[in-house]
């Protein structure tokens, strides 16, 4: 067999089935982009590879997959932040014209060139852990122009390194203070203007799912369905912000028009969960967020796992709610707040998150012909990855079979 990269000497966690699946003495060989083999190394046929690599006992994840972020973003909330701290919750902030719309205003104002510098470091950060597909989401233009912009400045930084992104359109994030009096017309301009309009964007700035925010302070049910059937006659896959801060049904929504994924769910109702598995939508939670707000509620994680739906754990990486950009650090939450196992954890930032982005096919998981992005750690087990509290271990990443640090 040709090769052009071999890894002998290591230990995988193959998550396959999103369980560490672990091989202790294996061999990895990849040929182009691609898995051509996986297994004990004892069981190696003869490779004629080009380089090779010796682990020497490392333990080799899939890349991370972090499915849900705000990167893009201008302006500052630290403001916020202290009010906050004095008693201020995020709901008032954001019915007196602050929260998203304050990020929003600032937004509006700055071109791509200026939105891919802000977000470069932020981006840098996540991808210092091991990170190699970032979702990132729309959301702070809440106009035409200015969401494109935002595309625009995520195909910038796609230019810039080979992490892989995944963009999300969210123009249904919040009601933009000029249609205040009138959300209604804002969900007839995302769907007749915004959504027409995007679904024809050029391949490396088009969506590749479109999202909403289904709450109290953003948009009802009603008006959720009217954006994500368009988008969906638009043959946009469907992501969605649901229950976060009060149960309104948007998770049931979205799965019943088949969504990707169902994220936040602090308050999601069990009744819910029939159509989550039915649909196979996966439940993402952000620790991080929950974290940040002192919510006291958690996601049910023990209805999910009892229905077997998958859960994928992400950073929410925004200025308001979740200004964190360590993925370890969610998985470390996701243990420590919202009782997942390290092996759920990790499922969770691999082969779950690339279920909530619709490419677990060729993302997620160590096996013949996936993609080969991978993780080469210096640790002893796997649990190591969500033991850690800012703290990175030593690792080398593999994207699309190239060898990055
Ligand atoms: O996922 N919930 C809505 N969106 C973000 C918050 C964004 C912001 O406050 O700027 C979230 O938590
Ligand atoms: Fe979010």
């Amino acid at each position: 067999m040709k090769a052009d990269l071999l890894l002998h000497d290591v230990r995988i966690v193959t998550m396959v089935r999103g369980r560490y699946g672990l091989i202790q003495r294996g061999a990895i060989a990849i040929s182009g982009a691609h898995i051509a083999w996986v297994g004990e190394l004892a069981a190696l046929p003869n490779v004629d590879a080009r380089k090779r690599i010796a682990g020497r006992g490392q333990l080799v994840t899939p890349g991370l997959i972090d499915c849900h972020t705000h990167l893009i973003y201008a302006g500052n909330r630290t403001a916020e932040f202290e009010e906050r701290l004095q008693g201020a919750t995020y709901e008032e902030i954001a019915q007196r014209g602050g929260g998203i719309m304050s990020t929003v205003l600032a937004t509006r104002r700055a071109s791509p060139e200026a939105l891919a510098a802000m977000a470069r470091p932020r981006l840098r950060a996540l991808l210092s852990e091991g990170v190699t597909t970032v979702e990132i989401k729309t959301g702070y233009g809440l106009q035409l122009d200015a969401e494109v912009r935002m595309l625009e400045a995520m195909a910038m930084l796609a230019e810039d390194h080979p992490v892989e992104i995944f963009r999300t359109f969210l123009a249904a994030h919040a009601i933009p203070t000029e249609y205040r009096r009138r959300p209604d017309e804002y969900v007839d301009q995302i769907v007749h203007t915004m959504l027409p309009h995007i679904a024809e964007l050029p391949p490396e700035v088009r969506p590749d799912a479109v999202d909403a925010y289904c709450e109290g302070i953003a948009f009802s049910v009603e008006q959720t369905r009217r954006i994500f059937e368009a988008a969906r006659e638009h043959g946009f896959p469907l992501k969605v912000h649901a229950e976060q801060l009060s149960n309104l049904g948007g998770a049931a929504l979205a799965a019943g028009l088949n969504a990707l994924s169902a994220d936040h769910l602090e308050y999601l109702d069990a009744l819910d969960i029939p159509v989550m598995m039915r649909a196979g939508t996966v439940a993402v939670l952000l620790p991080c967020a929950l974290y940040y707000l002192r919510e006291g509620r958690r996601p049910p994680v023990d209805l999910l796992r009892r229905r077997a739906i998958p859960i994928a754990i992400a950073t929410d990486a925004n200025p308001g709610t979740s200004p964190c950009f360590s993925l370890l650090t969610a998985m470390n939450m996701a243990c420590i707040l919202l009782g997942l196992t390290p092996e759920e954890a990790l499922a969770g930032v691999t082969l779950h998150a690339a279920r909530a982005l619709g490419r677990a096919n060729r993302l997620g998981t160590i096996e013949p012909g996936k993609q080969a992005d991978l993780v080469l750690w210096d640790v002893e087990t796997p649990a190591e990855l969500s033991y850690y509290l800012g703290y990175t271990p030593k690792h080398r990443v593999i994207k699309r079979g190239v060898v990055l640090s």
